[in-house]
């Protein structure tokens, strides 16, 4: 039965619900309203033609100047082309100073990795969430959203004071966030993909040899599903002065204790070196350490719990049947049970009759009832996400 009352209180109040909330209105837009293309985005909503797409590959959007007045921040980047003004728009010409030769590049570049037994990075069907940490203006998830990819863009601090306002005003979902002491607000398992280029965390931070080793990089660890991957672009990947030398080697040293495997170490096309990780997915690696250290979280630290919990040195534990089925590519992923919430033995009929509950509340209600003009809106914040329907 389909209520009428589109305000009626939810029943699943998953702790993460909140968390995974911009994610799953942007898989809404992605899916049930792909005319609402990047584009649409642009001023006043008006699509462009075919014959605009030529300007906007070279600018790759715009934004209106006036919602986000920050003229020095032009002066400040002119160098580096990473914001202009150009009218009464700010423009993105490449895509920030991460990505010299344009984040489209990059991106494609990523993408043709074959390497001889692991699946290649495959945009929009095994990666489908991504996490860009320290995101600039995003530009990066903003064009994944061309390959059907989710990116939550975040920024440890927003040192231009706009970087967010650009991101959401783009379009692309993005917070602020940092990971310094406590764990971040993204449950266990959701990204299939994390990203750091020249984010600046020190990911071993707090020694390798000490007990507390890595404790950053075990927070991402936690919120990487099993064989999901870890691409970090930065200079210790490359330089080879002691400096660099010492965080690759800690690095090097951490990865191995947590099992995460190299899948490719490289240049990209501007020249930066860039090495990616694939987490792994059963627990005979972590048996068959010399050392148990780190060691495994027990099982009550890990579910259910990150808003204000400290950050933890263990291995979160992997999902109990986590095997290289799950997830579904895109798009039955969408339809598929997730593994996370069942502990509940009712898990997957409650989260079916959720999916029909709001497939049918959307595209009745919502979409055709409530007098909105959806393609005049691109960020929504739900606050009760429950399984994201
Ligand atoms: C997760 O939260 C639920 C509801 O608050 C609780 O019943 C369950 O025991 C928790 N699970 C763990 C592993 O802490
Ligand atoms: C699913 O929906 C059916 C039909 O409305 C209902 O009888 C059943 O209790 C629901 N199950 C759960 C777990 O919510």
């Amino acid at each position: 039965m389909i209520t009428a009352n589109p305000f009626k209180q939810r029943k699943y109040p998953f702790v993460f619900a909140l968390s995974v909330l911009l994610l799953t209105v942007a898989v809404f837009f992605l899916t049930k309203n792909a005319a609402v293309s990047r584009l649409d985005v642009v001023g006043d909503g008006t699509s462009f033609s075919d014959d605009d797409d030529l300007d906007a590959a070279m600018m790759k959007w715009e934004i209106w100047y006036d919602n986000v007045p920050h003229p020095k921040l032009v002066e400040v980047k002119k160098v580096q082309n990473w914001v202009r003004k150009s009218g009464d728009y700010f423009v993105f010409p490449v895509g920030g100073t991460q990505f010299k030769e344009g984040v489209d590049h990059y991106i494609e570049f990523i993408e043709k990795f074959k390497l001889q037994t692991l699946p290649t990075i495959k945009w929009g069907k095994h990666v489908r969430v991504v996490l860009d940490v320290g995101c600039g203006v995003a530009s990066f998830g903003g064009y994944l959203l061309d390959k059907n990819v989710i990116t939550m863009s975040f920024a440890p601090r927003d040192v231009h004071e706009a970087q967010i306002q650009f991101a959401l005003e783009r379009g692309i979902p993005a917070t602020l966030s940092v990971i310094g002491t406590r764990k971040l607000t993204f449950p266990d398992d959701a990204y299939d993909l994390i990203h750091c280029a020249r984010c600046k965390v020190q990911w071993d931070k707090e020694g390798v040899l000490k007990n507390a080793r890595g404790k950053p990089l075990l927070e991402l660890n936690r919120i990487l599903r099993p064989g999901g991957f870890f691409i970090w672009s930065a200079t210790p990947v490359y330089l080879k002065d002691e400096a660099h030398r010492k965080i690759w080697n800690a690095m090097v040293a951490l990865t191995e204790s947590m099992c995460w495997k190299i899948v490719a170490k490289t240049f990209d096309a501007s020249g930066i070196g860039l090495v990616i990780y694939q987490k792994h997915v059963s627990y005979t690696c972590y048996e068959q350490r010399k050392d148990n250290r780190p060691p495994l979280c027990y099982h009550k630290q890990s579910l259910n719990r990150s808003w204000y919990v400290l950050l933890t040195n263990c291995i979160s534990r992997l999902l109990v049947d986590s095997n290289r089925n799950w997830p579904k590519r895109w798009p039955q992923r969408l339809s598929s049970k997730p593994l996370s919430p069942s502990t509940n033995p009712d898990a997957e009929e409650a989260f079916n009759n959720d999916t029909k509950h709001w497939l049918a509340l959307v595209s009745d209600v919502y979409r055709e009832g409530l007098g909105i003009n959806w393609p005049g809106i691109r960020n929504v914040m739900d606050m009760n996400a429950g399984y994201g329907g």
